[in-house]
């Protein structure tokens, strides 16, 4: 039973409440940061980042490959908010450094990219930002603060979708934003209490009882997808496919480059092959979202939106499945993908005559 002092803390849920303080702390714990404000999407922990930190007039750089609704998000910004952008398609920091001007408030980056896999070096862009004065940001959705501390490494903020491997159970919808800076988190705080935007405490609580076993589950989701990998290896030796574990052990603060998130792609020769793969698949389910503890598969070329990012200038061939290996037991993952991937084979075999 909270005593009246410190229920004042808790005087209106749109600032604050019991329950999504304890997250808040729970991830200033993980990311070994000042502070947490827990928010209602991770599309909110965008758009939180963009409407307190840009003014009319500042000029943000962000790599082609970021989530395409973070892009559409900064259309937005440029249009109706006088925000300038710029996005990049080489991933170097001297590609970052080009693209630079006297007005650049922001660099806004997902490392590594998704679904292509391509990295981009944190530590090289802090040293830019240092000495440019600007603000780096990273979505750290994709790794997890288990497996990459971007604030750590000297970013100035980190966002997440908690609605992926952070909560990893697919019955919560949430973010994160992070920061050691003060007057970065006033900014922040006061646009996400202004708005309301703070996350429900039903789902703050879900998302306490999910980060009990992130751990866990990360280390099943790496176990299987090795073993899927494995499987790829032996029987399907001239299949295409990528993992997440090609990040460079710098960036992930000494954990294992190994540990990574249970995140593979499949590349096909083709998209007809890819989309006969999907469609075969039985256990493994179509989803926009991953690290659920249910195994998802996602062809891009079939779900990418008119006007969208152009997917091949990103790293991303219309023949690429990603798929979020799962919990199940390994060998029914397996012998699904093994089925499909026969299958598959099959069908587009046939249809060619
Ligand atoms: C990397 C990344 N950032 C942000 C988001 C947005 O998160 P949410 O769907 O929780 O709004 C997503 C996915 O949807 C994502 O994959």
């Amino acid at each position: 039973m909270l005593g009246n002092a410190e229920q004042e803390n808790f005087a209106y849920q749109r600032y604050a409440n019991p329950t999504v303080s304890i997250l808040e702390a729970k991830f200033r714990a993980i990311e070994h940061c000042s502070y947490s404000l827990a928010v209602n999407s991770g599309m909110t922990a965008c758009l939180l980042a963009f409407r307190a930190l840009l003014s009319a007039g500042d000029h943000v750089i962000v790599p082609h490959s970021v989530f395409y609704e973070i892009i559409e998000q900064l259309n937005y910004e440029v249009n109706h908010r006088g925000i300038e952008l710029s996005l990049i398609d080489e991933y170097q920091a001297a590609a970052f450094e080009r693209a630079v001007q006297p007005n650049t408030k922001m660099i806004f980056i997902e490392a590594p990219t998704n679904p292509a896999f391509l990295d981009i070096n944190i530590p090289d862009l802090v040293e830019l930002c240092n000495k440019r004065g600007l603000l780096l940001v990273v979505d750290n959705t994709f790794l997890t603060p288990a497996c990459q501390k971007p604030l750590c490494l000297g970013a100035a903020v980190t966002l997440y979708s908690i609605t992926k491997h952070i909560n990893g159970h697919g019955d919560v919808m949430g973010g994160m934003v992070s920061t050691n800076k003060p007057e970065l988190f006033k900014a922040l705080k006061y646009h996400r209490d202004s708005a309301g935007l703070i996350v429900d405490p039903f789902s703050a609580w879900l998302t306490i009882r999910g980060l009990r076993t992130l751990p866990l589950r990360l280390k099943k989701h790496t176990d299987n997808a090795h073993a899927v990998i494995a499987m790829l290896r032996e029987e399907f030796p001239k299949l295409e496919w990528r993992a997440v574990w090609s990040t460079k052990s710098a960036q992930t603060n000494g954990i294992s480059p190994s540990l990574h998130t249970g995140l593979i792609a499949i590349v096909f020769p083709s998209r007809e092959t890819a989309t006969s793969f999907v469609r075969h698949l039985q256990l493994i389910r179509i989803g926009t979202t991953f690290g659920n503890i249910e195994s998802l598969c996602y062809h891009y070329g079939s779900f990418s939106r008119e006007g969208s990012t152009d997917l091949e200038k990103i790293g991303v061939p219309d023949g690429l499945v990603r798929i979020s290996v799962g919990l199940e037991d390994s060998d029914d993952i397996n012998a699904d993908i093994r089925r499909a991937l026969q299958l598959a084979k099959q069908s587009t075999t046939t249809a060619r005559g």
